[in-house]
C-alpha cells in the first residue's frame, strides 16, 4: 500500500519538522488539502503554504483542491511543484477540458469523487487519469469517521478500471485507520490518504510504516 499523509493534520507551527519526518519515513506521497471555504465549508491554506513544504519535501507532491473551478490554478499548481494535481468532478464544469490542460501543463491528472457521486460518472475520462481519489468522508475537516459504504464503491470503480483498460491508481481520503486500512487494501487501493491517524500518533513515522502493510 502506497501511504499519503496529509499535512492538513500536521503541526503548522512545526510544518518543516512534520515534512521531514514525512521525508523520512516510508510515505510514497506527501498529500496536500487546499479548501477554499466555498466548495467545502471550511479553509485550509494556499500556494504559500505549498511552495514552503515544496522546498523541503522529498516525496512526490499530491495536491487535492477542495476548490470551484480548480482549471484557474493550473499553472500555479505546477509551479509549486505538484506532481499530481487532484480536481473534483463536482468542481469541473468541463472535465475532459481540465485534465488535459494538467497533463499539458507537465502534471500527473487526478479525479476526486464526494462519497455521494458514482465512479459510473468517470466511465468516458477514466482511461485518461493518472489516478481517481474517492472520498470516504464528505470533504472539508480531518479526523472524520471513515463511510464504510466506500469499500463496495472501491470495487465498482476496479471493475470500471478493468472495463475501461484504464491503468489509473486508486486513492482513498478520509477516516484511514490502522484498523480499516486493510479492508480498503482488499477492496483494492493502491494508496491511501492518512491525516489524523498519522499526525496524532507518538511515532507517526511507525504508524506510516504500518499502513504501507496493509
Ligand atoms: C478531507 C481531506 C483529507 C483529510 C484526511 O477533506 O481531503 O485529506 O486531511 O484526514 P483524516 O485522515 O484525518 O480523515
Ligand atoms: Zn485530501
Amino acid at each position: 500500500m502506497i501511504v499519503a499523509p496529509s499535512i492538513l493534520s500536521a503541526d503548522f507551527n512545526n510544518l518543516g519538522r512534520d515534512t521531514q519526518m514525512v521525508n523520512d519515513s516510508a510515505a510514497g506521497l506527501i498529500h496536500i488539502d487546499v479548501m477554499d471555504g466555498v466548495f467545502v465549508p471550511n479553509i485550509s491554506f494556499g500556494f504559500p503554504v505549498i511552495k514552503a513544504v515544496s522546498k523541503i519535501a522529498t516525496k512526490p507532491l499530491d495536491v487535492h483542491l477542495m476548490i470551484v473551478d480548480p482549471q484557474r490554478y493550473i499553472s500555479q499548481v505546477r509551479d509549486c511543484g505538484a506532481e499530481i494535481m487532484n480536481v473534483h468532478q463536482e468542481a469541473c464544469t468541463h472535465l475532459h477540458r481540465t485534465v488535459a490542460a494538467i497533463r499539458d501543463a507537465g502534471m500527473k491528472p487526478a479525479v476526486t469523487l464526494n462519497p455521494a457521486t458514482p465512479v459510473e460518472t468517470l466511465r468516458d475520462i477514466i482511461a485518461d487519469l493518472h489516478m481517481v481519489l474517492l472520498m470516504s468522508v464528505d470533504p472539508g475537516f480531518g479526523g472524520q469517521k471513515f463511510i464504510e459504504s466506500t469499500i463496495g464503491k472501491i470495487g465498482r470503480l476496479r471493475q470500471l478500471i478493468a472495463e475501461t483498460g484504464s491503468s489509473a491508481l486508486i486513492e482513498i481520503d478520509g477516516g484511514i485507520t490502522l484498523d480499516n486500512a486493510p479492508k480498503v487494501a482488499a477492496a483494492g487501493a493502491d494508496i491511501v490518504v492518512a491525516g489524523n491517524t498519522v499526525f496524532s500518533a507518538a511515532n507517526p513515522t511507525e504508524v506510516i510504516r504500518q499502513l504501507t502493510l496493509a
